[in-house]
């Protein structure tokens, strides 16, 4: 399923090649400074081709959600030359597709916050997953016409690469839309692929848990735990998204805002793999219900436990969801030491993963058999495709809220 939000799309975007009078649009974080002398977008900063991945933090430590138009900023003010901007060994791309992760917001954050990622430079382009169109070039590793992606792909509609570094030029099966690239066959996909095949060992008939189901990520892992022959237990935080996890083939999808994922476990379960999306309470239940030996391939405990120990509070504005997590971190806390001693008593096996200092391992494997499985439909995904760059912050915000229904993308234009 692909969809395009119909009220957020927008026909403002550019679809030529060159823009009227080199009018360069740009999406960042507000500040002050960005809004009266705002220096220039593309003199991309050295860091964000080196990106310095060590341990996620809580997105809670930002005091509120980012407001479109508040934290985040569109600027169309941006002037350059497409024709004669100095490339000084580099290249010039258009940006054609930007991916909104709920990572982003742990970039979000003031400077003096430490992270495994850098945090976004205020009045400076937020900086993602993308895929962008070579221009010019002037290295000889990428031509004209090529398509390069990667995780230094600037929220502008046209960007400068000092070098291919951080890049990668995307071998696109001509049967799949580009933004797949940025999705199932991209970072999302590739951390399912690899997280599982590296910590799963899953085996025929095992019981394996799958929070946040029906994202990118979940979706993903649901497919290859099925096609391993496990039973799938998956949740979601709505109907609609509960009905595609079952599409999916998932023995037992749950909404877990009106399912007490406790009882689900108990009756389903035990669980021999869950795939941990959200930590919290969740991540508290599947321990509950683990069998022995079981594995837990986890991204947010090590968020929880951080947000705990600097007794930081969670932030979010009330909803469902946000008071089942405000009211988790103390339970994780409070219930800490008991987790800690199922994790011996069932001699649980915790993986912490992070997608890019494991995903080089199963790269080849990646490439040889997914974007094929993703063609002919054995694997199943879908996106959310808003258009227009001047809307990015208004998915950012609702993948934050958990409002986005899909894979979040953003079409800044079209080649
Ligand atoms: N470690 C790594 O290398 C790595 C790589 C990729 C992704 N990830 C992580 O994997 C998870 C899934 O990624 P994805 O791209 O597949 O995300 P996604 O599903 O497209 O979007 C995030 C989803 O998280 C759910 N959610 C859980 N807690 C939430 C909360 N407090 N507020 C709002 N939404 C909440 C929502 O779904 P529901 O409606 O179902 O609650 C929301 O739609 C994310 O936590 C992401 O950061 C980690």
């Amino acid at each position: 399923m692909t969809t395009t939000t119909a009220e957020q799309a927008s026909e403002t975007w550019c679809p030529a090649h060159r823009v009227p009078e080199s009018r360069h649009r740009t999406y960042s974080l507000a500040s002050h400074a960005h809004r009266t002398q705002r220096p220039s977008a593309l003199q991309l900063r050295p860091e964000w081709h080196v990106p310095l991945f060590s341990l996620r933090r809580w997105a809670d430590e930002l005091e509120d959600y980012p407001i479109p138009g508040e934290t985040t900023v569109y600027d169309e003010t941006e002037q350059i030359d497409l024709d004669t901007i100095p490339l000084n060994g580099g290249l010039l791309a258009k940006v054609l597709v930007l991916s909104v992760d709920p990572y982003l917001r742990g970039r979000m954050r003031s400077p003096e916050k430490k992270s495994y990622n850098l945090p976004f430079t205020l009045g400076e382009p937020i900086v993602g997953y993308g895929i962008a169109v070579v221009l010019r070039s002037e290295t000889e590793e990428v031509k004209p016409g090529q398509y390069v992606q990667g995780p230094i792909v600037p929220f502008q509609e046209y960007a400068v690469f000092p070098s291919l570094t951080s890049l990668v030029i995307v071998d696109k099966h001509p049967q799949l839309p580009l933004s797949v690239y940025i999705g199932a066959a991209g970072m999302p996909g590739q951390t399912a692929y690899a997280g599982w095949k590296e910590h799963s060992e899953v085996k025929p008939g095992e019981v394996v848990f799958v929070s946040t189901g029906a994202g990118p990520v979940g979706s993903f892992v649901i497919q290859l735990a099925k096609a391993a022959g496990a039973k799938v237990i998956a949740s979601a935080g709505s109907e609609e998204k509960v009905a595609f996890i079952k599409s999916l083939g998932a023995d037992f999808a749950f909404n877990y805002k009106t399912t007490d994922t406790k009882e689900v476990l108990a009756k389903e379960g035990p669980i021999d793999i869950y795939w941990d999306n959200v930590g919290g309470e969740i991540l508290d239940a599947a321990i509950d219900a683990a069998a022995v030996n079981a594995r837990f391939i986890v991204r947010v405990l090590v968020r929880l436990s951080v947000a705990r120990l600097r007794g930081i509070t969670p932030a979010r504005p009330p909803s469902r969801r946000v008071l089942s997590l405000s009211l988790s971190c103390p339970i994780f806390m409070s219930s800490s030491k008991q987790n800690l001693a199922q994790v011996v008593a069932k001699t649980l096996h915790i993986h912490g993963i992070l997608v890019f200092r494991l995903f080089h391992k199963y790269a080849k494997d990646f490439y040889a058999e997914v974007p094929a499985k993703l063609v002919s439909g054995e694997i199943k995904y879908t996106e959310e495709i808003t258009k227009g760059l001047d809307k990015a912050g208004h998915v950012i915000l609702a993948v934050q809220k958990g409002e986005n229904k899909a894979k979040a993308v953003v079409l800044v234009a079209e080649e």
